[in-house]
């Protein structure tokens, strides 16, 4: 009740100063803390204790991560954080579109910078470390380039070098709409320069992590077909689907609309559940074919897929699971309903998962490749319990 009285009250601030605030006062570890049922599932090697995420974008600077942990997800990714720090876009620059439970934002990178940011995470060592030693959950740091380098794919091997000791999972992010030119890396022979940089980076660190890379809503059907490729070829760990889009759905009812930016929320779950399946259907056919790329691979593990875009409910969750996603992240829903939700997310997940006879993610995973199938079975079964 308080939660949701706090969540009622934010929501009067403007949007920035709200975030600013939910920020704070997950610092201070200010916050429901759930009881969650089991739910772990193992991702490139890491144990998640469930598979829903905090989405980047909400702790940009790596503020808060314990204190998002604490609100019931398993694995909390903070950032996007540049090599050098910079202000960002002209506020206003986020938005509520609340007749359509939906976000613009055009912050176009604000990050106090890696130096500033590694120093925030070695003053909470004391707490919590990567994985390899005890800690309430997952961290991930999800990385960019600065709106004026000279060369955008060196930022991404400069902050990896400089943050990946403290991170569990390192993202790559090529998809935020706000930062000029940052989506043409998500072209097939930019991705593989990329994704050497970032291994590059994590080299130097000496660190061996996964590396998950994280596209937008915005790609057609043969780029996502050239991604799913480079992916297999490339060992990627993860693709992260997705993020923000800058496509207006004719549906969308508030004035701020018209705002630039990235949307998110409520309109993006049915366009980034139909990119996560396309990814999905084109790595299954690509790791059970006999050809050559499923022979230049050490290992046989497609990257994991992990859902974002419109997660609001355990039932939205449920269906990303559904068609492909091993891990499930959402950030617009908790800015628009507040922080009892990630707790109601997982358990109502938990229950549609039993409902249907399964006994883990794993077993769950995949089980309807095609996402409007995967929404209406979710949708409906979540009536029923
Ligand atoms: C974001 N998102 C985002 N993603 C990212 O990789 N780096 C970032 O810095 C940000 N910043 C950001 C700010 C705001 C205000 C929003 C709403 C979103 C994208 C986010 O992580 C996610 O991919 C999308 O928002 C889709 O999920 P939701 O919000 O629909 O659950």
């Amino acid at each position: 009740m308080i939660w949701r009285l706090a969540a009622r009250a934010t929501r009067l601030l403007p949007p920035e100063l709200a975030q600013i605030a939910a920020v704070q006062a997950l610092r201070y570890k200010i916050g429901p803390k759930p009881h969650l049922p089991e739910l772990p599932v193992t991702v490139a090697g890491l144990k998640f204790s469930n598979p829903l995420g905090l989405a980047a974008g909400f702790d940009k600077n790596a503020a808060c991560p314990e204190g998002a942990l604490a609100l019931g997800f398993g694995h909390v990714e903070v950032g996007t954080i540049t090599p050098h720090p910079q202000p960002g876009n002209p506020r206003p620059r986020v938005f509520r579109l609340r007749e359509d439970d939906a976000v613009i934002n055009r912050y176009g990178f604000n990050s106090l910078g890696m130096e500033a940011v590694a120093a925030n995470l070695a003053r909470q060592e004391d707490t919590f470390r990567p994985v390899s030693s005890h800690r309430a959950g997952i961290i991930g740091i999800n990385v960019g380039a600065n709106k004026t380098s000279a060369s955008p794919t060196q930022d991404y091997r400069v902050a990896v070098a400089r943050l990946a000791p403290f991170a569990d999972y390192i993202t790559l992010n090529i998809s935020s709409p706000n930062t000029p030119g940052l989506r043409n890396l998500q072209s097939e022979d930019n991705l593989r320069q990329l994704i050497a940089a970032g291994r590059d980076g994590l080299a130097e660190a000496g660190c061996s992590l996964p590396l998950f890379v994280k596209l937008s809503p915005d790609l057609d059907a043969d780029a996502i077909a050239a991604i799913a490729e480079v992916a297999v070829g490339e060992k990627i760990d993860g693709l992260i689907a997705t993020n923000t889009t800058v496509v207006r759905p004719v549906s969308l009812r508030s004035s701020n609309a018209v705002e630039g930016g990235g949307l998110s929320g409520a309109p993006l779950f049915e366009i980034a559940t139909i990119v996560l399946a396309e990814l999905a259907g084109h790595l299954s056919k690509i790791d059970t074919s006999s050809g050559s790329l499923e022979n230049s691979r050490s290992n046989n593990t497609p990257p994991a897929l992990i859902a974002a875009g419109g997660v609001a409910s355990g039932w939205q969750a449920y269906a990303k699971i559904l068609v492909g996603a091993s891990l499930v992240q959402l950030y617009s829903g908790l800015a628009l309903q507040g922080p009892n939700l990630p707790g109601s997310v997982v358990r109502e997940l938990a229950a549609l998962i039993k409902a249907d006879g399964c006994h883990s993610i794993e077993q769950a995973k995949g089980q309807i490749p095609d996402a409007e199938k995967a929404i209406q079975h979710a949708l409906h079964l979540a009536k029923t319990v």
